[in-house]
């Protein structure tokens, strides 16, 4: 049977780390120059209904070191952006590719295109889920840390698709998950019922609206955008409810010695994060977005070998 990658719920801690011993082994070998074209003839189609930096090159290149080639389609160029339903879409790319990544709003959307194809569906971003990327950010964490068990990841900001992978991806790596969002902005009640079912003395989950308890004694701090994609309109709003939901040297100086900052990017200095916080950590930050490629292959290779 194929398999999908449409959100981290999905995923047992097995699989997630196969893919993160993947990506292990994929960067060992780009780094030493040792080719790899596991994919070779193999191609990805990639649908972009929202704007990208990190996915769409991350993914590009990964399919190509892999020895396939990737096929950017976006939304407005496509007949994707003119209505035709992800059922076809779904089944019409699927003649043609072994594979789809798909950026879109709708989580529906993406489980419908994967519920059609014949052919591995990956979440590139949706309002729900950002499981590419917060696998990149295990990785990171392990590959700086050693090992993800045992520490405390704290999420302060909006509770969006970052928080929700976060809190998934945390607990089932065997991580403690603490989350400060305001009330009214609080993550997805679908991951709330699994974090609180999930949650045991060896893997904690606490939300609260006080950042400063969530940071307190973390090993890695996170924050993501006030505003995200086709939130624009809400930006002024958001930056006054999010008032106190920043990380700065307060919030750090609560954290445990040595604790990481991770941001999944693009970073608002002066909102969600200070830009002095965001340049001491400037190397875990862009450690992180250089492992989208490394992860991203991994997803590829697992899904499309
Ligand atoms: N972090 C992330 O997904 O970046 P892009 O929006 O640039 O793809
Ligand atoms: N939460 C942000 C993440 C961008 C990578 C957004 O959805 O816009």
């Amino acid at each position: 049977m194929k398999k999908d990658l449409l959100k981290l719920l999905d995923l047992s801690r097995q699989e997630i780390t196969e893919i993160l011993d993947a990506a292990a082994d994929l960067k060992q070998k780009q780094k030493a120059g040792i080719a790899h074209p596991y994919l070779a003839g193999k191609t990805l189609a990639m649908i972009f209904v929202k704007n990208s930096t990190r996915t769409r090159v991350s993914f590009e290149t990964g399919i190509y070191q892999l020895g396939g080639h990737g096929i950017y389609l976006s939304g407005k160029d496509s007949q994707i952006g003119r209505g035709e339903p992800p059922q076809d879409t779904a089944r019409v790319l699927s003649r043609y590719c072994d594979g789809i990544m798909i950026r879109t709003y709708d989580q529906e959307e993406v489980e419908t295109l994967a519920k059609y194809a014949d052919v591995p569906v990956i979440n590139g971003l949706t309002d729900l889920a950002h499981p590419c990327q917060v696998l990149a950010d295990l990785f990171t964490i392990r590959e700086r840390k050693g090992a993800l068990e045992g520490l405390k990841i704290c999420y302060i900001g909006d509770g969006n698709n970052m928080a929700n992978s976060i809190i998934v991806g945390g607990l089932l790596c065997g991580m403690h998950v603490s989350v400060a969002t305001p009330p009214q902005y609080r993550p997805d009640e679908t991951v709330l019922d699994f974090a609180f079912a999930h949650s045991c003395p060896e893997t904690l989950f606490t939300l609260t609206d006080n950042p400063a308890s969530a940071a307190r004694g973390a090993d890695v701090i996170f924050t993501d955008v006030w505003a995200s994609m086709g939130q624009e309109d809400e930006a002024h709003a958001r930056r006054a409810a999010f008032e106190g939901f920043q990380v700065n040297a307060s919030i750090m100086a609560l954290a445990n010695p040595g604790a990481m900052v991770q941001h999944c990017l693009p970073a608002h200095r002066g909102e969600e994060i200070t830009a002095d916080v965001f340049e001491a950590h400037s190397d875990e930050i862009f450690d992180e977005a250089e492992n989208r490629l490394h992860v991203q292959k991994a997803i590829l290779y697992l899904l499309m070998k």
